[in-house]
């Protein structure tokens, strides 16, 4: 494999120690250069957690759906055991998938020349392979990936040997006890592919400053990135974060539909009157206000394209007593995603021209440069020192 240029290496590496104040954003070859995109899979994308949806979508035993990640095509499925699994989808005859979608089973049957599996990978049945010597039932099951779960979320990790999820957690669990994401429920969810590179998508998923432009029209009005602020940690880099406090007008009045909703007495003044927006490395961002939270998980699919998951969680108490939340909210939200959507797609479109280059970075976009200095980190790069 081709190494990637010094001077983007370089360029990477000097985030480590630059003030955070005198930062350029990434320089274009980022989103372009192949080599870098190769080792950004090996070291970050094969090594770390990667959200792949909620346990909710598969309560049931028997319940599962399919999803790529990077090349692997995943199964995952909540075993008759009453264990959730992530499992290869590659039947283990001839490779083709063993299933596609979504739905609920007592096994999987491949649909090229029916081998059936039980939901735990095992193999119950093959027909007509009597007389092989090389077939032997116990060896053909579904291989698995490693699965943990965290406040309803599923993580997979496709390098057996990673330490566990919730140790990666504990420092974005201390700071995120007042939101309660184990009570909230999902009601909303989409799918789609973004257009560029998977750090434009990461980039806008982490700074308010973009609510200035992007989103004026929409959710620039209640959280203005005027108000943005960095508050202080976390130390050990597992993630980066940002708050926006809301605009007065949207605060207070009786039937305000921006009115913090639902039981409050676990949330700080500071937590009622801002969103507060969590991203945790390498892919996984979460927007929230009290007791609601737009999250979205990121993964390449090529270098230039990035597939996105996400949805839109309320606690329980405002699922019940907010039925239409929803549909109250469907428009605006797919609006604010379809302007995402909209600036990674224009982005990558111009990331080859001779002229496009680094520019300055806002003192709101220091969750930026948490960011680039994670990726110097993740692969391996050294802090610059004076006589480099
Ligand atoms: S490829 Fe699945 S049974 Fe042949
Ligand atoms: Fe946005």
């Amino acid at each position: 494999m081709n190494s990637p240029p010094n001077e983007l290496m370089s360029t990477l590496s000097e985030y480590l120690s630059l003030d955070p104040l005198s930062c350029y954003s990434l320089p274009p070859e980022a989103y372009t250069d192949l080599a870098l995109y190769a080792l950004e899979l090996d070291a970050i994308f094969r090594k770390e957690w990667l959200c792949v949806g909620r346990a909710e979508y598969i309560p049931t035993r028997g319940d599962y759906y399919c999803i790529d990640i990077l090349d692997e095509s995943l199964l995952v499925v909540h075993g008759q055991d009453g264990v959730i699994r992530a499992l290869s989808n590659i039947c283990r005859h001839r490779f083709m998938p063993v299933v596609q979608g979504s739905g609920n089973t007592k096994r999987f049957v491949c649909p090229y020349h029916a081998w059936t599996y039980e939901t735990d990978g095992s193999l119950y049945a093959a027909p007509f392979m009597k007389g092989s010597s090389v077939f032997d039932k116990s060896l053909c099951s579904l291989p698995s990936y490693r699965l943990e779960t965290w406040c309803g979320f599923l993580f997979i990790n496709l390098d057996d040997d990673a330490p566990p999820l919730l140790d990666k957690m504990q420092t974005a669990d201390k700071y995120l006890v007042n939101y309660r994401l184990n009570e909230q429920t999902e009601i909303m969810h989409y799918q789609t592919e973004w257009a560029g590179n998977w750090k434009l998508s990461a980039e806008n998923s982490m700074e308010y400053y973009h609510h200035v432009g992007l989103h004026k029209d929409t959710v620039g009005g209640q959280l203005p990135a005027k108000n943005t602020y960095l508050p202080a940690g976390p130390d050990d880099g597992s993630f980066t974060h940002e708050r926006c406090r809301m605009d007065d007008a949207y605060i207070g009045g009786e039937d305000h539909p921006f009115n913090p909703m639902g039981k409050l007495d676990t949330f700080s003044d500071e937590d009622l009157y801002t969103g507060y927006m969590v991203y945790i490395f390498p892919a996984f961002t979460m927007a929230m206000r009290p007791n609601t939270n737009n999250w979205l998980s990121f993964s390449p699919a090529g270098i230039s394209n990035t597939r996105v998951l996400g949805g839109y969680l309320v606690s329980g108490e405002v699922a019940r007593e907010h039925p239409n939340i929803a549909e109250e909210r469907r428009e605006l939200i797919l609006k604010v995603n379809e302007e995402d959507a909209k600036a990674t797609t224009e982005l990558a479109k111009v990331m080859m021209s001779s002229k496009a280059q680094r520019g300055p970075l806002s003192p709101f976009e220091g969750t930026l440069v948490e960011f680039y200095r994670y990726l110097a980190r993740s692969l391996g790069l050294a802090e610059k020192t004076v006589d480099d």
